[in-house]
């Protein structure tokens, strides 16, 4: 059992927002850091964002602002997303961080002076979108895999880290410690790459071409490029090399990413951390994709899932759940909201949410909400099943957990659970209660069932803490007790007889799938009847609406005002606009954005400034999302 444990996700990149894909990892790794809280350890949790390269350049000038500008503003959506789906990082590191900054210059240059980065010409297939050099049997189709985009030849004087030395070290080292890169698919894939010759990593761009990274410290004409900066992420958040968070977390490493950046973390990283003298990582886990209709999801194929929306929409531990639940760690999974209903109406209204409350109904109807005694004569030897069956649940679990097979994990709980069902079928309180005779059994039955609920709670802790803390008021536990660590559920009869517990709730409501399901296959006809449409117009009349795009500049809130944001923006000239949309965007969060306005409606004084137009933006009982353009356009640019 470890003592600390250190537990990372790749940075992600500021080119976009974060989506469902980024909200994946960052849950897997906060639910095994919660899980390592279970078995005692220190844990130590890193998340950030990866804030160099060309694509950074590329997505600030899009939007007509600095590099600095602009990673401010994409990374702070991250950070900001964080702890609305529940994460509870220890950091949140950027690669523009002074501190980041000096440790990449510290590591290189101890790599220089050991003679493993050299100065030389290179030419190759360079692909811009993975940011890398690609050998051409890599290629599928002379294509990158990723990006389906042919890459570029370059040719390019640089400097190189020589990976090739270090190959042999890294074969035997995966060897030595088969399940160093887990699951097994993906040590097999690391192999089969380390079986052809490994070429030299090429780590540096001209300041001619690229200007924002970080200088190499021993060539001021040259920025080091993407790995070398990203990766020491992991340990520079540690003040490497003599911190105390380094000596005491380094050794537990356990990093987390998708097949994406594979090559990166099971063969840059480890070259580079043999020839910088620090220790191999203890795991890389890595993961599959999220798929949407069998493609992954990303930004430039248009299908990309908000995980703040379905957050909003069916709450925050059913979310993390589902992800959980459904996908099997290491293989590709097809997101669709539908399967998401179906385990919020299953799995939590029906299996978990109904056993809850029967069971807790049961203790108000039969013992006025007080928790009965078990009396030490009787024999109750039924109930001893249920203690079994709750003590294999939490052996199967910490084994799955500690291989990050979180749906095999999850399914051992769900096992107790239908367990619970099937003991409440079987003895059947509500008989128990009719016979005088019964009394003592159903004091027995009704505290084992509570005491399976407790183990319940706990088990649950890492996927829905929410939901776990829910439960634990309902049992009456005390709120110090560290009601999830792994050695107070394997103890049983804890909860005391005689505690007055609360009146149950609804822990999972049902969702009703009619309301939700989407209008896609309803016909023109029923939809138009159900939107209630406004009356029809001319022509000549919507030719009247002046619509334009307008680039937010600045945006503030309005004293007093809950809803109303004062926006600034410009259309070729500068308006003042109140926009209504406080509850779904920050004021930061808006700064660069384009949307469309109204810009002839007559202006109007609200709260006591005059707005000069208006935002157009979708509005649903929830939230409202502004209307913008597919791509970055002229501001001013007029719609028709
Ligand atoms: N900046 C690099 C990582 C540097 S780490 C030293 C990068 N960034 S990224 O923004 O592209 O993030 C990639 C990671 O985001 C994946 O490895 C994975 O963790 C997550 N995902 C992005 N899209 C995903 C899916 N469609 N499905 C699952 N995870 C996804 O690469």
């Amino acid at each position: 059992m470890p003592s600390s444990f250190y537990v990372t996700t790749p940075i992600y990149y500021v080119n976009a927002r974060p989506h469902l894909g980024h909200a994946y990892t960052t849950i897997a790794a906060d639910v095994v850091n919660r899980f390592n809280k279970m078995r005692k350890a220190e844990t130590y949790f890193l998340t950030g964002t990866d804030e160099h390269g060309d694509k950074i350049v590329d997505a600030a000038e899009r939007e007509n602002t600095t590099p600095r500008v602009y990673v401010d503003r994409i990374s702070k959506l991250f950070r900001d997303l964080w702890p609305e789906l529940g994460i509870s990082n220890d950091d949140f590191i950027r690669t523009t961080d002074k501190k980041h900054i000096q440790i990449v210059e510290k590591i290189l240059q101890d790599i220089y002076d050991a003679g493993d980065i050299y100065f030389s010409e290179y030419e190759g297939l360079y692909c811009f979108g993975c940011e890398r050099f690609y050998t051409e049997k890599e290629l599928v189709d002379g294509k990158c895999p990723d990006h389906q985009t042919a890459p570029e030849r370059i040719r390019e004087s640089n400097y190189f880290f020589r990976m090739s030395k270090y190959q042999d070290w890294l074969v035997e080292h995966i060897n030595r410690y088969p399940d160093v890169i887990r699951p097994e698919r993906y040590r097999n894939e690391v192999l089969s790459f380390l079986k052809e010759p490994l070429e030299d990593l090429c780590i540096s761009r001209p300041k001619s071409r690229l200007k924002w990274g970080i200088t190499l410290p021993f060539d001021n004409n040259y920025v080091t490029y993407v790995w070398f900066d990203a990766l020491v992420n992991y340990v520079s958040a540690l003040d490497y090399p003599d911190g105390k968070k380094f000596i005491k977390f380094w050794p537990s490493v356990q990093h987390i990413v998708a097949k994406d950046i594979l090559k990166p973390h099971g063969i840059y990283w480890p070259t580079m951390l043999k020839a910088a003298g620090i220790e191999m990582y203890q795991h890389l886990n890595v993961h599959g994709y999220w798929n949407v209709d069998e493609s992954k999801m990303s930004k430039s194929l248009g299908n990309v899932v908000e995980p703040l929306s379905l957050k909003n929409k069916y709450g925050l531990d059913a979310f993390r759940y589902f992800l959980m639940r459904d996908m099997v760690f290491g293989l590709d999974s097809n997101f669709s909201e539908d399967a998401l209903v179906n385990r919020i109406n299953s799995d939590l209204a029906n299996d978990l949410g109904n056993l809850f409350s029967r069971v807790l109904a049961m203790v108000h109807k039969y013992f006025k909400g007080c928790v009965p005694q078990i009396d030490p004569t009787i024999d109750d030897s039924f109930s001893v099943s249920l203690e079994k069956d709750a003590a294999e649940a939490v052996t199967e679990f910490e084994i799955c957990m500690d291989k990050f097979a979180f749906h095999r994990a999850i399914a051992a709980v769900w096992e107790l659970i239908s367990k619970m069902n099937k003991y409440v079928d079987i003895t059947a309180p509500w008989e128990l209660a009719k016979k005088k005779s019964g009394i003592r059994e159903l004091e027995a039955v009704i505290y084992n069932l509570l005491e399976g609920l407790r183990v319940i709670s706990g088990l649950i802790y890492p996927v829905m803490p929410d939901t776990a803390r829910t439960m634990q008021k309902h049992l009456g536990n005390d709120p110090g007790v560290p009601f999830y660590e792994l050695d107070y559920l394997r103890k049983w009869r804890i909860i005391r007889p005689g505690t007055v517990l609360p009146k149950t709730v609804t822990l999972f409501p049902r969702i009703d799938v009619k309301k939700e399901k989407t209008t896609d296959h309803d016909d023109d006809q029923k939809i138009q009847t159900r939107l209630k449409m406004k009356p029809e117009i001319s022509m000549e009349e919507f030719a009247k609406v002046d619509l334009r795009v307008a680039t937010i500049t600045a945006a503030e809130t309005i004293p007093r005002a809950k809803k109303l944001l004062k926006l600034e923006v410009d259309i070729g000239e500068t308006r003042t606009i109140v926009a209504g949309i406080s509850g779904s965007y920050s004021p930061e969060e808006l700064i660069g954005k384009q949307v469309i306005i109204v810009a002839n409606l007559k202006p109007a004084k609200l709260m006591g400034v005059l707005s000069n137009g208006m935002v157009l933006a979708a509005v649903d009982e929830k939230e409202c999302t502004v209307a913008g353009m597919d791509k970055v356009v002229k501001p001013g640019t007029p719609l028709s």
